[in-house]
């Protein structure tokens, strides 16, 4: 193993993170190769620096006019040079604040400096790579965004171990939940699981007190002496719309709750802040008794990472999105976004509850987000969705045959009614 990363190994050791690292995520390092040696240069080649593989003129990056014509408000720097690995640091500790402020039980918890991946599926990918190994299983809800299969089965080699998420009752499954933990738990001592919410695709979050009863579940699994990983994806952050909803991170509970426990978020600007093409994300982590050089190793490994698959993510974007943190009126532009979609949400509470859904339609919970979702019975979803395509032009996505996911965002407060009308309609139709 290289020398690197048996120094972080060593800095992790008797930590979960340690425990918990797969055998790539434990042979990874950050190199102290060309980049370290550029960053030496930088601060002290006063004479020539000819280490980077860049161009300068008259020490600013060759920029084309045809492209610093489209981004005015950036320096050359900031339109094109390289970013650094882990992201430009301005916007890291930006970020940092935002998270310490838009999730209060963070107060006086130690967490690591975010790390700017390039969206969040790469957080969840990048976290795939250092914390699981072929074979293991990753505990999911029946009800998951598809995309954690093709990352962690298909790419990963990973088993999903999925519990109902929904109990009968129409509450979440912390029972199946914490069943499930505990079963692939005995397998290996350690297990990884993801929490999405709102969820996509059932546009759900816990209420107030099933997150208290996540939280309890996963501290007795711990209790129990396995290790978790539990990664939050809080793509949808900030978008809840009833009251008593849990509106914080769950990563904002686990980060300093149990030695058992790393909690990583995986989260971003990609819908936060309405910027889908941006590609830019982050990732951060939070584990009680975790030391600064515990965390800065965590991180060196996530470089590591990002350093042997994409270099480093895009530089404008994460730019951009620094200048947009600072600029006055953010917060009541994204505000009034949010009221847009909440609206579109209200729109479909109000039509299911003046339509009853056809007998093979059943709405699923759902309370936030983008997203709500039917549950078929006795019809294919599959064969719904291409009906309203086919017949209608209508698109909405199948999942697995057996769900039909409806993106309200993507629809104007006025075409609701005609939307569910016609979903309604095509469902009856196919009952005969
Ligand atoms: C639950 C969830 N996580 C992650 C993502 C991906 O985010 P990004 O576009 O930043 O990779 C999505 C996007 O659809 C999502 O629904």
């Amino acid at each position: 193993m290289n020398p690197l990363a048996e120094e972080l190994n060593r800095t992790l050791t008797g930590t979960c993170a340690a425990r918990l690292l797969s055998a790539s995520g434990t042979r990874m390092y950050f190199p102290k190769g060309i980049l370290s040696q550029s960053a030496e240069a930088s601060e002290k080649a006063k004479v020539f620096n000819a280490t980077i593989g860049m161009s300068y003129v008259k020490g600013q990056p060759m920029i084309l006019d045809a492209i610093r014509a489209h981004l005015p408000g950036l320096s050359p720097v900031e339109a094109v040079a390289y970013a650094p690995t882990a992201g430009v640091p301005a916007l890291r500790k930006r970020w940092k604040e935002e998270l310490l402020r838009k999730n209060p039980s963070l107060k006086g918890v130690p967490v690591s400096l975010p790390v700017v991946v390039p969206g969040l599926t790469a957080g969840v990918s990048f976290l795939a790579d250092l914390f699981v190994d072929p074979g293991d299983a990753v505990v999911l809800p029946d009800l998951f965004w598809p995309n954690y299969r093709l990352i962690l089965e298909e790419r990963k080699g990973a088993r999903l171990a999925t519990y109902p998420m929904f109990t009968r009752s129409g509450g979440f499954n912390v029972e199946g939940f914490k069943a499930a933990l505990e079963t692939e738990g005995r397998v290996r001592g350690k297990v990884v699981t993801i929490l999405n919410f709102p969820n996509n695709p059932t546009g759900y979050s816990p209420t107030l007190a099933e997150a208290e009863a996540l939280v309890a579940a996963l501290e007795q699994v711990a209790a129990g002496g396995t290790d978790i990983l539990v990664v939050s994806d809080d793509a949808y952050f900030g978008l809840q719309y009833e009251e008593g909803t849990l509106r914080e991170s769950l990563f904002a509970r686990l980060a300093g709750r149990n030695p058992r426990i790393l909690a990583a978020k995986v989260d971003g600007q990609t819908k936060e802040d309405y910027v889908w093409g941006f590609r830019s994300g982050f990732l951060t982590f939070g584990c009680p008794g975790f030391q600064e050089d515990q965390y800065e190793a965590l991180v060196k490994k996530v470089m590591g990472v990002v350093r042997s698959c994409v270099s480093n993510s895009a530089a404008p974007t994460q730019y951009i999105l620094h200048k947009a943190l600072e600029t006055p009126g953010y917060e009541e532009q994204k505000a009034r976004y949010r009221k847009i979609l909440e609206e579109r949400y209200r729109k479909v509470k109000d039509f299911l509850a003046r339509h009853p859904a056809p007998a093979c339609l059943r709405p699923l919970p759902f309370n936030s987000g983008y997203f709500m979702s039917f549950e078929c019975d006795g019809v294919s979803a599959e064969t719904l969705r291409k009906k309203l395509l086919d017949e209608k032009g209508i698109g909405v996505i199948a999942l697995q045959e057996k769900w039909l996911r409806v993106a309200f965002s993507s629809v104007e407060a006025e075409d609701v009614e005609p939307l569910y009308t016609e979903i309604f309609a095509a469902a009856r139709a196919l009952m005969g």
